[in-house]
């Protein structure tokens, strides 16, 4: 992958305006290598779709409104979470750089801000997201809201971002990932997640990870199948995505969300439904797949974890867990880890 070091915008429109913040686009050069993923996964049976597709601007948003739904209890338990047990981290691990992975609208970070603020720790901040324009949004915000925040934003895939930081500006570095956005990879992807985490991290530096428990299906599969609605325009939007930036031709009509709990596998599984048999087309992509009647795309898995598991994955990779605080249902948990040598 061929990866250009340039601005969202331009840079006088950073470096005039405000020198506390500083934004990097790390861009895939050539947009068709950049949808192998795309034509791999609509050729093999069953179709499936990366989930970064998501992701756009409008993704964004609406995965915001997602997080605002009375059925999608993710993140307003987490949140809680956070407040609190935010100043427990802040004293566990002293002054430190927030790295946050898929920062999104950074709602939930600024409880974190809020803890270190309070204990007068320098502020710096570094966003990870794959949509510039909530990004930009989001930091503007903070820097009105935190007149001692500093912000290093970088908008690139997670891999790309953690392969290419700088070192810490300050005695420590703690990579965030919160939300459950584990859940979306994989147990193999996982696994590589996490050894890039490791690599990003020095020795004694933190990561802070938020994971969705096991719990019941009549939870479960309203929070990812609501009333409103929004959920199926959140899964429909991959489609629309994938029209704009590869020429596509995909008719949003002719699908329809479709979302259920696997309980082998202890995961909701998000599909697209073809309402009819169809031809697709991805012009920039030079493709062509037919979609039979009621065939299926498989387009997200959300994974739910049992703490005790996932802690012991983390600590065969040195990432040790210093401690673990859930909410009073026991439905969601937070594990602030140490990068410990062999
Ligand atoms: C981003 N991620 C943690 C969400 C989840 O719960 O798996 C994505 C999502 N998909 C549908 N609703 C929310």
């Amino acid at each position: 992958m061929v990866i250009s070091n340039s601005p969202l915008v331009s840079p006088d429109k950073y470096m005039g305006v405000n020198p506390r913040l500083k934004i990097e686009t790390f861009q895939e050069k050539c947009p068709v290598a950049a949808g192998e993923d795309v034509i791999k996964g609509l050729t093999q049976t069953p179709k499936t779709l990366p989930a970064k597709y998501f992701y756009d601007d409008r993704g964004s948003l609406l995965f915001e409104k997602i997080c605002a739904l009375p059925e999608y209890y993710v993140t307003r338990t987490e949140a809680k979470i956070l407040q609190d047990y935010a100043s427990e981290i802040a004293h566990l691990t002293g002054p430190c750089e927030i790295v946050e992975l898929g920062s999104g609208s950074s709602t939930k970070t600024r409880i974190l801000l809020e803890a270190y603020q309070e204990l007068d720790h320098p502020l710096h901040y570094l966003p990870i997201d794959i949509s510039g324009g909530i990004l930009e949004q989001s930091a503007y915000d903070l820097l009105k809201d935190y007149p001692k925040l500093n912000i290093h934003g970088i908008v690139s895939t997670y891999e790309t971002a953690l392969k290419n930081l700088n070192p810490s500006p300050l005695p420590a570095r703690m990579i965030g990932f919160i939300g459950s956005t584990l859940g979306n990879l994989k147990p193999s992807e996982c696994h590589v997640f996490f050894s890039h985490i490791v690599e990003a991290l020095q020795q004694g530096d933190y990561f802070l990870l938020g994971v969705d428990l096991h719990k019941s299906e009549s939870i479960l599969v309203p929070a990812y199948d609501d009333s409103q609605g929004v959920t199926a325009e959140f899964n429909l939007n991959i489609l629309r995505h994938l029209n704009n930036i590869f020429e596509g031709n995909f008719n949003l009509q002719q699908f329809e969300h479709w979302a259920f709990y696997n309980q082998t596998e202890h995961q909701i599984e998000m599909h697209l439904k073809s309402l009819r048999s169809q031809t697709v087309e991805l012009k920039k992509l030079n493709l062509a797949i037919e979609l039979a009647t009621d065939e299926t795309i498989h387009t997200e898995i959300s994974r739910k974890f049992e703490l005790e598991k996932i802690q012991e994955e983390l600590r065969d990779l040195g990432l040790v867990s210093l401690k673990t605080w859930t909410d009073e249902n026991q439905w969601f948990g937070l594990i602030l880890c140490q990068l410990q040598g062999n």
